[in-house]
């Protein structure tokens, strides 16, 4: 094994070829090639998990697929993203997670929906669904479970990726797994602290800031009137960007940038969340009064 992740390695993706650091994941090549490659549970601020699959590609000599997500590159790899297996397999587990989960704001993935043709309804609308009422517990993020994919984003952004609170995990088995705090107590009596970074990373919408959620029910949600400014936190030294999404003159989220060297991304409850004071309005109001 080779102990320097920046030492070149050459590989080919789709017969172009590709030099890339030995650290690198086959993601990285692929994104090195220009090459476009759908993920769902990967993040660049998050350890990959590998739950997903819908990154996968092939790899002359190995039988299965393999995620490119988190399989580093090795010298002389021949990979090839858009064969008919791959296309078969990412359409089969995008169809698959289509059946039980609502993707209605998972961006990202509907575009990969249209492109490999996808039939989001091929396997009926019997398929088992978590099918709660959203919960809302409190005023800063809302749990909408029905729309979740059990990525382990969040997961991993409240554990060992950022938080070290470890307040939510996968509970349950098969079709009863899904994320919970302990015991399934609510969110003000668990061990949440209120970062909001599992919502930061959250790609359904299943966890979502209580703004965005109350701005999609009135059918008021429109990102692209939104505008994103840059700032630096005024809660402490430690000096973390916050984003701040701006519509119709109010702050409608705040996020940090992912390859920010601070944050990587994450941010605390103050930075998150504290920003009513700038609309002179108390945490619970509406930006709107
Ligand atoms: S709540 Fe969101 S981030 Fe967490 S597992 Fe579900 S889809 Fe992934
Ligand atoms: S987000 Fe939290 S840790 Fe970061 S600067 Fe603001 S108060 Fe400090
Ligand atoms: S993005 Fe690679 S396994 Fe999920």
């Amino acid at each position: 094994m080779n102990a320097d992740p920046e030492t070149p390695v050459a590989v080919t993706v789709d017969g172009r070829d590709v030099t890339i650091g030995s650290g690198s994941t086959i993601l990285d090549a692929c994104r090195a090639a220009d090459i476009e490659t759908p993920t769902l549970c990967w993040a660049p601020n998050l350890t990959p998990v590998n739950t997903c699959r819908v990154c996968v590609v092939e790899l002359e000599g190995s039988r299965t697929l393999v995620p490119s997500c988190s399989r580093p590159v090795e010298a002389g790899m021949a990979v090839q993203t858009d064969s008919e297996r791959v296309r078969h397999s990412r359409k089969m587990v995008l169809e698959l997670l289509a059946s039980g989960v609502d993707l209605a704001q998972a961006d990202e993935l509907a575009g990969w929906i249209d492109h490999y043709d996808a039939d989001v309804e091929r396997f009926g609308p019997s398929v088992e669904r978590i099918d709660e009422p959203v919960r809302i517990q409190d005023d800063l993020y809302i749990r909408d479970y029905d729309k979740c994919v059990l990525c382990y984003k969040c997961v991993e952004a409240c554990g060992d990726d950022a938080q070290h609170t470890y307040a939510i995990a996968v509970a349950g088995r098969g079709f009863d797994a899904r994320i919970s705090t302990e015991f399934d107590i609510s969110l003000p009596e668990s061990a949440c602290v209120y970062c909001g970074n599992c919502v930061g990373v959250c790609p359904t919408g299943a966890l979502q800031f209580k703004t965005e959620f109350d701005l999609r029910v009135a059918g008021e949600w429109r990102p692209d009137d939104q505008s994103l400014t840059t700032t630096v936190c005024s809660y402490c030294g430690v000096g973390c960007n916050l984003e701040l999404h701006v519509q119709d003159e109010r702050i409608v989220k705040v996020t940090s940038p992912e390859d920010h060297s601070v944050t990587s991304g994450h941010l605390c409850i103050k930075g998150r969340f504290g920003w009513q004071y700038v609309h002179n309005v108390e945490p619970g109001d509406s930006p709107r009064e």
